[in-house]
Parts: structure tokens; C-alpha cells; sequence
């Protein structure tokens, strides 16, 4: 069941973090990302206040710097950012702590597979003991493809959500052969799939046992292809991102 701890991939998103903002791509696939699930947020949110006069829990699972996080966090009653770097970790915490900074942002470090870690905020906030936190909303952005063991990752987050709520994944679709070369060959160590190919995540949904599966594509990314042959330099791809959704029943 577990899902082993990449090295690989820790050794270099800790390398990355500090510079990690500064890439014009990830801030182009972040600001895509966020536009397409605003309204499904907003819409949640709504529901959820008037429902009970509260706003929406959420975990994010590889938030990295928390490009996607502090955009989300306004929209929500608190956010749980979870990265296995710390790096990354880090740079989201610096975002957390200035005078104008959001408030409802809880960052955390750790390669997340029990929904009942002591990490994860208590049921109960008047005390940390009792059951963890069950979140309204699910969202990771770009991180599938990292991880190893889809169906377990797929079990994990089902086992941390109420019952009604939802996950909203996303990440670059496995659309062909072209799809390799989102990232330059210098860094396809630490990839486990060169995107998602669509009708196998519809299936590890239904499998885990989510239930109102919508898997498609919620926009195009053009980018610049970087480190493939000299025909390819310059070049660039429009590639199609998955919105990967489930309840849990
Ligand atoms: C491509 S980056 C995306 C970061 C961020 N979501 C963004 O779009 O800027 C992938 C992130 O997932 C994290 N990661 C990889 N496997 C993970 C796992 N099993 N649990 C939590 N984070 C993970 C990495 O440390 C890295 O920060």
C-alpha cells in the first residue's frame, strides 16, 4: 500500500524551490489551473456556507511553493498545503507569514499516506487528540505524474474526504508520444508517467470507489520545449491538462 518516498524526485524539487516562481511555464499552468476550477470552488464554497455557516476545508497534496494554495485560500476557510519537500515547504511558509499574508494556510511536510496522521489538523478544534481532519475539497496540481502508486494515492484521498466531498486533480494528459517531452530529458529521473492517459484514471477512480467521475480536459498549456533534439529547440507543444474528478459516497 505504501508509497515509497521518491528521493529522486525530493532531491530535486529542494533544489528547485527557491527559483521554482520564477519559471514562466509553472506560473502559466498554475494561473490555467486556477481559472478553470474558480467557479468549481466558488460553487462549493456557497453551497457549504449555506449549508452549515462555514466556508470549505480543503488538502492540497503537492502543493510545492503554494503558487495554486495562496490563490485558493481566499476563496476557502482553510487550506492544508502537503508537500514531501521541504524545500518547498519553506518558500509556501514565507508566503504565510508577512502582515498582509493569508491566515488560513496550515503547510505541511510530509510524504502524506494516513489519513489519520497526527500531522493532519484534528477533527476536533478544541483538542488535538480524536480522529484527523475530513476535508470538503482535494486538489493537486501536477503531481500525479510523480507519484508512483496512483490506486494507493487514490485510496489515501478518498479515506481523508466527508462523505460528499470531492477531489479536483489535475495534471498534463499522457496524450501520445509527444507527451515526454514536457519536461527536458535531463529531468525525466523521478518521472513515473509522461502524463496521465485518461480512460485508466476514469478506471482507478471508479475502482477506489469514487463516485460522479469526470475526467477531461480543462484547458491547453503552450509550452516551450527545452533539452530534446535541435529539431525540436524552440519548438513548442500545446499540452492538454486533465481535470480528474470523483466523490467520495
Ligand atoms: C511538479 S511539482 C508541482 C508543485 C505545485 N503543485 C505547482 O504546480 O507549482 C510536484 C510537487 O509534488 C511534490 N510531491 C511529489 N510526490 C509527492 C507526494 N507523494 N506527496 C506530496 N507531494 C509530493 C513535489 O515535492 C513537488 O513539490
Amino acid at each position: 500500500m505504501a508509497t515509497a518516498p521518491n528521493t529522486v524526485n525530493n532531491k530535486r524539487f529542494n533544489a528547485e524551490a527557491a527559483n521554482w516562481d520564477n519559471n514562466p511555464s509553472v506560473q502559466e499552468a498554475t494561473r490555467l489551473a486556477y481559472e478553470t476550477l474558480r467557479p468549481l470552488v466558488n460553487s462549493l464554497s456557497e453551497t457549504k456556507v449555506t449549508a452549515s455557516g462555514s466556508g470549505l476545508d480543503v488538502l492540497e497534496v503537492g502543493c510545492g511553493t503554494g503558487l495554486l494554495t495562496t490563490r485558493v485560500a481566499p476563496l476557502v476557510r482553510e487550506i492544508v498545503a502537503v508537500d514531501t519537500a521541504d524545500g518547498m515547504i519553506e518558500m509556501l511558509k514565507s508566503k504565510t507569514t508577512g502582515p498582509d499574508s493569508p491566515r488560513n494556510i496550515v503547510p505541511i511536510c510530509k510524504l502524506l499516506e494516513d489519513p489519520e496522521d497526527p500531522v493532519l489538523p484534528s477533527d476536533d478544534e478544541g483538542s488535538s487528540a480524536g480522529g484527523r481532519r475530513k476535508f470538503d475539497l482535494i486538489l493537486s496540481h501536477l503531481v500525479l505524474h510523480h507519484i508512483p502508486d496512483v490506486k494507493s494515492f487514490l485510496q489515501m484521498l478518498l479515506a481523508c474526504l466527508r462523505p460528499g466531498g470531492r477531489v479536483a486533480l489535475t495534471d498534463f494528459e499522457d496524450f501520445g508520444p509527444e507527451a515526454i517531452k514536457f519536461h527536458p530529458k535531463s529531468k525525466l529521473e523521478g518521472v513515473e508517467r509522461h502524463g496521465i492517459p485518461r480512460q485508466w484514471m476514469v478506471d482507478l477512480l471508479h475502482e477506489v470507489g469514487f463516485q460522479q467521475v469526470n475526467v477531461s480536459v480543462g484547458w491547453m498549456l503552450e509550452k516551450e520545449i527545452e533539452g530534446w533534439d535541435d529539431e525540436s529547440h524552440g519548438k513548442t507543444i500545446q499540452f492538454p491538462f486533465l481535470v480528474c474528478e470523483g466523490v467520495r459516497p
